[in-house]
């Protein structure tokens, strides 16, 4: 697929010595080329695309996918069953996709992600009044960030709370980079719980979206597709959003003048969620595709068959596209970021991650405004065995 030596390539994951920065490997690329060959974590050669305007058309082209032609002979992007590889069907990869948007997007609508809101405020309220009665120092990872996405998923999804930690295990084992096996069993157990929910859901619906989706979905096996949309949905709705939180509270705590701004005009809220969903992309490698036949981009060919890495965490810091664009600012106002995809993938969940990131940015920084880091930053341990990236704890001080 290129003329450089593949021995010479750079190697991901990439060091990220900083969890609020990319990286000193990613920059270089991005200074080198908006389109560069890497070889992945599980060693296969593929095409990592830093550039803003490069990555967002290559979201939008239908010649790229998530299949592969060959899928046996494809290269490999990490030892995960999810996005490690190739998923789906070449043939049919583009019908399956609108079907599963068809029956998806209702669930999400508009009108009911905005009757969610009041309620997502009340959990952050509750979340934030078992904070202050457990006194600091706190793990704030273990009272808000992780509760509150999971909590929202799980009323949602009509999933028992009571289940987050062993969904949330199965989840994070299924998204481990390195251990293929451990991925997939991961991934079953995931299923399972949820085909055994789909059944009782079936015998006694709820208000919730695996009930709706058990009344809409039909033909061959519809039980096992509810289950399948209900585990990516889980997946695909938690552990994105708790990232975000730790880390858009890491961007606040190291720019006090920021979360001052913030604290000062709470209707800044928005544009700050939209700061720190651009800059605050926890994991790395970008997300994979496949190209279904060959594309001219950039001065770079792409062969049918070759693996590209999106890399949005990059894009979203592209120069020609954010003024000073390592400047964590909520008060920026054009931030067409990538954060959330873009074209016919763009998330599912967008509105409700909004809804969920506003409600704790609103009120986090006005009830503890002296919060602080209990550790030093660099004592924080960030997670590259996982696609999702993050932190395992967020100890903090008030
Ligand atoms: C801040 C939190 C979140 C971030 C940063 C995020 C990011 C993304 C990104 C980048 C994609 C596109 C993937 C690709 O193009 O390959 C995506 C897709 C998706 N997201 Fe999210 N997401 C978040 C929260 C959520 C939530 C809360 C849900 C649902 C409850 C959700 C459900 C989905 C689904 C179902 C897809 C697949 C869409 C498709 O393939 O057509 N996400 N998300």
């Amino acid at each position: 697929m290129t003329t450089t030596p593949t021995s010479a390539l750079p190697q991901l994951p990439f060091p990220r010595p900083d969890i609020l920065d990319v990286g000193p490997t990613y920059r270089t690329l991005a200074c080198t080329a908006p389109i560069n060959p890497v070889r992945t974590a599980a060693g296969d050669v593929a095409w990592l695309v830093t550039g803003y305007a490069e990555a967002r058309a290559l979201f939008a082209d239908p010649r790229l996918g998530r299949s592969h032609p060959d899928p046996e002979n494809a290269a490999r992007i990490s030892g995960s069953a999810v996005l490690g590889g190739p998923m789906g069907t070449a043939a049919t990869e583009a019908a399956d996709h609108a079907a599963m948007r068809k029956v998806l997007t209702p669930a999400f609508s508009a009108r009911r992600m905005s009757r969610l809101r009041a309620h997502v405020e009340d959990l952050v309220d509750g979340l934030l009044d078992e904070l202050a009665a457990h006194g600091s120092p706190a793990d704030l990872h273990e009272v808000l960030s992780f509760p509150l996405p999971v909590l929202v998923i799980c009323e949602l999804l009509g999933v028992p709370f009571a289940d987050r930690h062993r969904f949330s295990a199965w989840s994070a084992g299924a998204c481990n980079l390195n251990d293929r096996a451990a991925s997939t069993a991961a991934l079953g157990q995931l299923f399972g719980y949820m085909r055994e929910l789909v059944v009782r859901k079936r015998a006694e619906p709820g208000e919730d979206v695996i009930s709706d989706l058990v009344a809409t979905v039909d033909g061959p096996d519809a039980d096992g597709r509810v289950a399948g949309l209900g585990a990516m949905l889980l997946f695909a709705g938690h552990e994105t959003t708790v990232t975000r939180i730790d880390v858009g509270t890491l961007l606040l705590l190291a720019h006090p003048g920021q979360a001052d701004a913030l604290r000062n005009d709470p209707g800044r809220v928005a544009g700050a969620v939209e700061e720190i969903l651009r800059l605050g992309a926890p994991g790395g490698g970008g997300l994979p595709r496949y190209a279904q036949a060959d594309i001219d981009v950039a001065g770079v060919h792409i062969r049918s068959g070759d693996a590209v890495l999106l890399a949005v965490s990059v894009a979203n810091r592209d120069p020609e596209v954010f003024a000073d664009a390592d400047r964590f600012d909520v008060t920026r106002t054009a931030n067409p970021h990538l954060a959330f995809g873009h074209g016919p993938r763009f998330c599912i969940g967008a509105g409700l991650a909004r809804i969920e990131l506003q409600a704790v940015f609103a009120a986090l920084p006005a009830r503890f405004p002296t919060l602080a880091l209990a550790v030093p930053v660099e004592q924080l341990q960030v997670r590259s065995d996982v696609l999702t990236g993050g932190l395992t704890a967020l100890p903090v001080t008030w």
